[in-house]
């Protein structure tokens, strides 16, 4: 029964300080593992042991009592079943009836579900579709195994029957269901893993035993069946929630830093960034403008300005964001603090089981935490924003600090001692304990017991802010978080918490905004140039040309370290910053209609280049460059000192995007190239066959708006392309809901432009003109363009072959026909 293959053992020890004695109580088998050498003990690292970092030394043996299932019927959402265990297992409280449902929901999606026969347990309260019957001919089959009961998928080829494998849980007897330790195993069917919680790592995750933590977190399992990856994601956002439409000014360019210390410096940094026409659309202010760190004030010494800083925004076309942390100070004379003394009142705080109030300690010191979960706490948050909005125009919330975090573990007084707090297992944590940095885990909230609700604590209060802000402004909110679960999309985005001036922390970010496409939440970036430490010229430099292409484009620094907005370098950096900035501002229209899809059908913004090339295997592994939707390659510096770099063309048509040259068109097979990366350049590519729409830049998104909208035709080999544009206000609710939008597609053909409008609410679309228009890959010099039907002006470089199409002011509500001879 011990004979079981070092690869497929089941850890059945994953907590530390196993050893043989311990590992046979629970009647595993305990084996030294053959890579182990003399180590007769697992190895030990930092004085811990880390059982599973390497192959288990304590495993399940092959006969290990676990649950049967009987009384399987059909149903008519799929199947139903009971699954019974008669042993205990060496956790406390199995539950030893359960049931099991498999719902066929969608032909690409299947859910199955688990759960207590007897009892009620805490699920998450994430609205997900309810189907109640199932489909005729889904693209899968499931099987079971009834004693010991396991559970197959597998995708349905018609043509072969029954073929690959998705998810197995036959691999062990390792299925487990108590009180406090869940646990189910699947074989996995490639050794190709991404996504699964944030994590600051590459983006392929390495399967050596690999252990990924995001405790608290209670879901039940889904398969969503693609087959493309990118169809995977629209399945799992249909179910989550596709992500919100972002307000178009959310996408320009950001500026923060944590300690400007006053209003005045807070404006001078914006009037020098004018000044030297670097694009800005946001400033931001961190926790220094508040009175001693208290929510909802601001100081009036040192920000005494600060109105007028944000009139000043605004007058100038840019938006105010600031920072807000739960953790609401106590410790104010009463009668002085109204966002505390209203809170009180309406219970709208944490308590523990007693009723007493949960206290912590933030930055403003003692400290309650606000319960998001209940709905009194989202009158009183909204409340409290109104009256600090009265005070102070903000445009938008940036939620810091929402795991909650807690500077001491659980609380001041400690955390009762109960079977929350010490668990029979507890998961790899920072800290050991599940309250460590946070608030105790057997606190209340409305929703539940806070050791169910902790990861939701960040959305919760996603929702209250952003329900908050579209109240008070009636436009569309931008909520910008640190804590995310899954359906947190939909009220926000997120920025990747504080990284470091390093270069390593600059490629770290691609895998994490690669991530949070996976997970629904595309409005993400990371602190460009890096949050704690201090930067070089050059990092900052490399890292503004990476972050003019994060999806949330935000530079921000810490307290005390130098400052990093771009007008703190060279007049050469600045230029450069200056430049890519402008080129994304130009493409903000293709990245709105790359949201606009996202909003719509779950699409990514950001994309793994796999995502387009599924079938090439040197693609998998990909997480130094990255794609916009299906069109652009971005091939960034991530290097020290490099003036080159090397980046792999997937097979099939690429252009540079700055001169048009053709760069590779393989039709079968990828290609790595060396690219010259000066400086002062960041390597963009446009894919053959491919429009994107785009628009003259300005250095704010309210005067980009205004200007004449491009095209970048890409031809492929076979000389079509085909594109598309989103556009409303950019900033009222519910425009696509609403039919106040346009939206229109283009096609390239041989030698021919036009567009379609397919629908147009959009109530400003008479002020829609298209400027000049670049064609890629036109291998004949033309000799005459027209332009609907008259003559245009146009140039045509031999060497490139690229066609420039002067402005012809062409109105964009009515049909385009471009064509050249
Ligand atoms: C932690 C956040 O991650 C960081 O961005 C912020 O500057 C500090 N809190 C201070 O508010």
């Amino acid at each position: 029964q011990c004979n079981v293959d070092d690869n497929v053992r089941f850890d059945c020890f994953p907590e530390d300080g196993v050893t043989q004695s311990k590992c046979e109580a629970r009647g595993c088998c305990w084996r030294l593992p053959k890579s182990s050498g003399n180590h007769t003990t697992p190895p030990r690292r930092g004085g811990r042991l880390l059982p599973t970092q390497d192959v288990p030394y304590c495993f399940y043996p092959s006969d290990y009592p676990t649950y049967s299932l009987s009384n399987l019927k059909e149903t008519d959402y799929g199947y139903t079943g009971d699954l019974r265990r008669s042993t205990h297992s060496y956790y406390p409280k199995d539950i030893m009836q359960l049931k099991l449902d498999v719902y066929f929901e969608t032909n690409t999606r299947l859910h199955f579900k688990i759960y207590d026969a007897n009892s009620q347990r805490y699920e998450v309260p994430i609205e997900t579709p309810k189907v109640t019957k199932k489909v005729p001919r889904p693209n899968y089959e499931v099987d079971f195994v009834h004693e010991p009961f396991s559970l197959r998928v597998a995708r349905f080829d018609s043509g072969q029957g029954m073929n690959e494998t998705l998810f197995n849980t036959n691999i062990t007897r390792s299925f487990m269901f108590t009180d406090q330790f869940i646990q189910i195993s699947s074989i996995l069917p490639t050794s190709y893993i991404y996504g699964l919680g944030e994590h600051r790592a590459g983006f392929l995750h390495s399967l050596n035993w690999t252990r990924l933590t995001m405790w608290a977190r209670d879901i039940p399992p889904v398969v969503f069946l693609g087959p493309s990856p990118d169809q995977v994601i629209q399945q799992y956002t249909e179910v989550i929630g596709r992500p919100f439409m972002p307000p178009y000014w959310s996408l320009g360019f950001h500026l923060c830093r944590w300690g400007y210390g006053s209003s005045d410096k807070t404006q001078q940094v914006v009037e020098k960034m004018r000044k030297a026409g670097i694009p800005q659309d946001g400033q931001w202010n961190d926790i220094d403008y508040m009175d001693k760190h208290l929510d909802w004030t601001y100081d009036k010494t040192n920000f005494s300005g600060l109105s007028d800083v944000v009139k000043d925004l605004h007058d100038h076309g840019q938006h105010y964001v600031n920072i807000i942390d739960p953790g609401i100070s106590n410790q104010q004379p009463k009668g002085s603090y109204a966002p505390y003394d209203d809170g009180l009142s309406i219970g709208a705080f944490i308590t523990f089981a007693n009723g007493s109030l949960v206290k912590g300690q933030v930055w403003p010191g003692e400290t309650v935490y606000p319960d998001f979960t209940n709905p009194v706490t989202k009158v009183w948050w909204t409340a409290e924003a109104k009256a600090y909005h009265d005070k102070i125009n903000y445009d938008g919330l940036w939620i810091d600090m929402n795991e909650p975090s807690n500077f001491v573990d659980g609380s001041i007084l400690g955390c009762p001692d109960n079977s929350y707090e010490h668990p029979p297992y507890t998961p790899d944590v920072l800290g050991d304990k599940l309250s460590a940095f946070t608030v105790c885990v057997s606190a209340k909230q409305y929703w539940s017991t806070h050791y169910n609700v902790h990861n939701l604590y960040g959305m919760s209060e996603m929702i209250a802010s952003h329900d908050a802000l579209a109240n008070i402004r009636g436009k569309r909110p931008l909520v910008i978080s640190r804590s995310t679960f899954p359906s947190s999309g939909k009220y926000g985005g997120h920025w990747l918490g504080d990284n470091n001036s390093l270069w390593k922390d600059m490629w770290y970010s691609i895998p994490g905004i690669l991530n949070f496409n996976l997970f629904g939440i595309p409005l993400v970036g990371a602190d460009i140039c890096g949050f704690g430490g201090t930067t070089t010229e050059e990092l900052c430099q490399r890292w503004q040309q990476l972050g003019a292409f994060y999806p949330f484009s935000r530079n921000h620094n810490t307290l005390g370290s130098k400052d990093q907005d771009p007008t703190s370098f060279s007049p050469a950096m600045q230029k450069s910053t200056r430049d890519i900035l402008l080129i994304r501002y130009s493409l903000l229209p293709y990245l709105y209609t790359l949201f606009h899809k996202g909003h719509v059908t779950g699409s990514t913004i950001v994309r793994p280049l796999f995502f387009e090339f599924s079938m090439d295997q040197e693609a998998f592994t990909i997480d130094r460059q990255f794609l916009w939707g299906s069109s652009l390659l971005i091939s960034p510096v991530l290097e020290e000192n490099a003036t080159s770099v090397n980046a792999y063309f997937p097979a099939d048509t690429w252009y540079d995007f700055y001169t048009g040259t053709r760069v590779t068109s393989q039709p079968s097979k990828g290609k790595m190239i060396t690219l010259d990366a000066p400086l002062d350049k960041l390597n963009l590519h446009v894919r053959g066959g491919r429009i994107l729409p785009t628009q003259d830049p300005n250095t704010t998104t309210t005067a980009s708006r205004n200007n004449k909208y491009g095209l970048i035709v890409a031809m492929s080999m076979g000389s079509v392309a085909n594109g598309e544009l989103f556009w409303d206000d950019g900033d009222t609710l519910s425009t696509y809901e609403n039919g106040k939008y346009i939206f229109m597609k283009f096609s390239a053909v041989d030698n021919k432009i036009t567009s379609t409008v397919i629908k147009n609410g959009y109530p400003y679309a008479d002020k829609m003109e298209l400027g000049s228009t670049r064609v890629f890959g036109v291998a004949k010099q033309p000799t005459s363009v027209s332009a609907n039907g008259k003559a245009a002006t146009f140039t045509y470089d031999s060497k490139t072959q690229m066609l420039t199409v002067s402005d012809m002011s062409l109105p964009m509500k009515v049909p385009i026909n471009i064509t050249w001879k």
